[in-house]
């Protein structure tokens, strides 16, 4: 199903355009080159070379392909992409075509499954061909720049494919080394030993590296679940008065959570679900992300905790369990079980969809039922579609639906739930800085936290409870932050608060989820800044969809990432970001190369449209010129253009400077002339006149060192 994002209407799959209004319904552009971060894995095998003596040239060759196709089919489950078979060597990646927030855990899972996959073709090898094979492992994750996946060119390239290659060659027999970067990305989930700092060829510094021991959890980042709840009264509020009228009135209700990752759907629901569950049978269900079988895991989930159900069952017995629970409707078991996978029979979808209404009617018979069904955005359309159903026409029956989604569920399903009459969605916002602040005390354990350090945590945060965890573990992991007696100290001063990586990889994977064209534009607007105007985005616009950025924008502000502002600059309207972070992660994408490019192209724009205010505007010329050539020189030896960019930089930052200096204001003199000077080359006079005047900025503010 495709949305046509001129009219709005559904459109089956395979339309190249829209049925209603003719609209193009395929993005215009074709996938760009991107900068992206990826998990490797490397696995190899070991002595393969006697390999190759004890066994004739026939055998090795199918004991060789039966490996590989074992491997590849694990890696692929997970969602990795084999990149390429070397030698003997598994090469696959974790992000491509497109990056998903758990990669770094789907790539330690794969790793490790890989083993037992080994272990279990060892035994028939070993029978047939009298051989058994030893591999070994490395997992790595890092930046890469990742070609067109369309043109089947994927050519991946950058260091963590290199220290992924010497993790594996590093590895002992049969285990797994993890890098560094991804420990951070999994450590919640895994259980590993740490090793020496291995010294790998072509590092100056020995790299950290971790043998894995065994995977454990299927999050990668742990939700704290115990501290209390801040805020969100009122969301709170509108779920209790659904309950309550669901169990007055004896009809279903579904209550839809929206919000953006981390931003506190599950903590609200728990919440909830601890105010009811003595009045109230709770279950759950979670959509998973991944996974074979996974369209009725959610009812799965229900009747295996309903049944009791345990992993030690045979599904005879898990099946007799299922009977029991639905004594009363034979039928709806058997269908019920034939869903989750227990039986083979298979039987029309709307059959059961009648038998999930059964169970759940069934277990609203005593008293209330509230189902929880987790993270729907991930759901089949098949199971939403079930669970629309299965309560749209269920009678008598108090049931409460509570689903918690992210905001692409509405990308894909419009007009979820709106079917079933009092359906309610509510929308979690950010919590405001205050709030925020309250979680950060209460993680710390009531310690205080440097006054500055808390506020710029809060506001880069931006009002999600999860990415203020991850900030504080962040600045924990590198030692940033210490435990001091009852107080917390900052070890190094924090100028640059980065992005924590799993923070950006939950980020950079919505924006990867995005099409080409809704890509570009987002990309252009993260250039332009956290708010960017439409014209400049058109401007920047590759011709195809030139035109469409009106809609496309519209698209995005639908998505929950760009905003209007309802503001104008010289005519043009303005979007903003919802979130800084959102920009940043859609500016860290891009190659240097377009960077370089937009940045001028940009200053360029505004030099033309707001001709009649390049004063007031000179410091931002200044700053996207200097972004240009800062990227240009960062890809290579200057050209003459790259220089002359640099001196028009120059100008602008230094104009701007020598402005500042005359108002007294010493800090932004010293600022943007040290700038304007580093943007010279050395013999230019010019850089000899702004260090001078850049030494008198610096005496007046009493940094006597530094004017030397
Ligand atoms: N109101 C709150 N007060 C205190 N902590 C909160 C609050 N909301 C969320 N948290 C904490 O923030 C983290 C993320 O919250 P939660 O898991 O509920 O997010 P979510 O919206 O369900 O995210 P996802 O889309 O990834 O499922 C958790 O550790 C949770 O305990
Ligand atoms: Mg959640």
């Amino acid at each position: 199903m495709q949305i046509c994002r001129s009219c709005g209407e559904e459109n089956p799959a395979k339309f190249r355009v829209c049925g209603f209004c003719g609209t193009p319904l395929a993005a215009a552009l074709p996938a760009q080159e991107v900068r992206k971060t990826v998990t490797i894995v490397f696995s190899d095998l070991k002595g393969s070379t006697d390999l190759g003596e004890a066994l004739d040239s026939e055998a090795l060759r199918e004991v060789m392909s039966r490996y590989f196709d074992e491997m590849r089919a694990v890696l692929e489950r997970h969602g990795g992409t084999v990149e390429k078979f070397i030698g003997d060597a598994v090469m696959a990646v974790f992000g491509l075509p497109r990056l998903h927030e758990d990669d770094a855990l789907r790539a330690v899972r794969a790793a490790a499954e890989m083993q037992q996959a080994l272990e279990r073709i060892n035994v028939e090898l070993e029978q047939r061909y009298g051989v058994v094979l030893v591999n070994r492992t490395g997992v790595n994750t890092g930046e890469v720049v990742a070609g067109d996946p369309t043109t089947g060119q994927r050519l991946v390239t950058g260091d963590a494919v290199n220290v992924a290659a010497r993790l594996e060659q590093a590895a002992p027999e049969t285990q797994i080394l993890i890098g560094e970067p991804t420990y951070r990305l999994v450590r919640d989930a895994v259980v590993v030993e740490e090793m020496e700092p291995l010294p790998l060829k072509g590092k100056s510094e020995p790299v950290a590296a971790y043998r894995l021991v065994a995977v454990r959890g299927s999050e990668a980042i742990t939700r704290h679940l115990d501290a209390p709840m801040i805020g969100r009264g009122p969301e709170l509020g509108q779920l209790l008065d659904a309950f309550g009228e669901v169990a007055r009135l004896r009809k279903p209700r579904v209550v839809t959570i929206l919000g953006d990752a981390g931003v506190g759907k599950s903590r609200l629901i728990g919440e909830f679900l601890s105010r009811v569950s003595k009045q109230a049978g709770v279950v759950h269900g979670r959509c998973l992300s991944y996974g074979e079988g996974i369209t009725f895991w959610p009812l799965g989930d229900i009747v295996r905790a309903s049944a009791g159900i345990t992993d030690d069952d045979s599904a005879e017995q898990a099946y007799t369990k299922v009977a029991a629970l639905l004594a009363q409707e034979p039928l709806a078991a058997e269908r019920i079980a034939a869903a989750i996978g227990l039986t083979a029979a298979s039987y029309e979808l709307n059959e059961t969809f009648w038998a999930a209404r059964r169970l759940f009617e069934s277990m609203a018979g005593e008293r209330p039922l509230v189902i929880h069904f987790e993270d729907i955005h991930w759901a089949e359309p098949t199971f939403l579609e079930l669970i629309e159903q299965a309560v749209g026409i269920a009678e008598d029956a108090p049931i409460l639906i509570v689903c918690s989604a992210r905001h692409d569920l509405l990308e894909t399903r419009p007009t979820w739930a709106q079917s079933i009459e009092g359906s309610l969605r509510i929308t979690l916002e950010p919590l405001s800085g205050e709030e925020a602040g309250r979680i950060i005390d209460h993680l710390l354990g009531g310690a205080d936290l440097p006054a500055e350090m808390r506020r710029r945590i809060t506001e880069a945060a931006e009002g999600h409870p999860l990415y203020v965890e991850q900030f504080l573990s962040m600045l924990i992991d590198e030692g940033r932050l210490r435990r001091a007696g009852d107080t917390w100290v900052l070890d190094r001063s924090v100028e640059e608060l980065a992005m924590p990586p799993t923070v950006s990889a939950l980020l950079t994977a919505r924006i990867d989820g995005l099409d080409a064209d809704e890509r570009a534009v987002v990309e252009r607007g993260s250039v332009i800044g956290q708010a960017f105007y439409r014209g400049a985005v058109e401007e920047l616009a590759p011709e195809p969809i030139r035109d469409q950025i009106g809609s496309l924008l519209l698209d995005l502000t639908t998505k929950h990432l760009v905003r209007p502002s309802g503001e104008f600059f010289v005519n043009e309207e303005t979007f903003r970001f919802r979130h800084a972070l959102i920009r940043d992660a859609a500016y860290s994408g891009l190659l240097k190369r377009a960077r370089a490019d937009f940045h001028e192209r940009f200053a360029e724009w505004l030099e033309r449209v707001a001709a009649a205010r390049q004063l007031e505007l000179e410091e931002i010329l200044g700053y996207h010129l200097e972004q240009a050539h800062r990227y240009r020189s960062e890809l290579g030896p200057l050209d003459p253009e790259g220089h002359a960019l640099g001196a028009r930089a120059a100008q602008r930052l230094a104009a701007a400077g020598r402005r500042a200096f005359s108002r007294g204001d010493m800090p932004a003199a010293s600022n943007l002339l040290g700038r304007a000077a580093a943007l010279l080359p050395e013999t230019n006079p010019e850089r000899l006149a702004l260090q001078c005047d850049l030494a008198e900025a610096l005496l007046d503010m009493g940094e006597l060192a530094r004017a030397e």
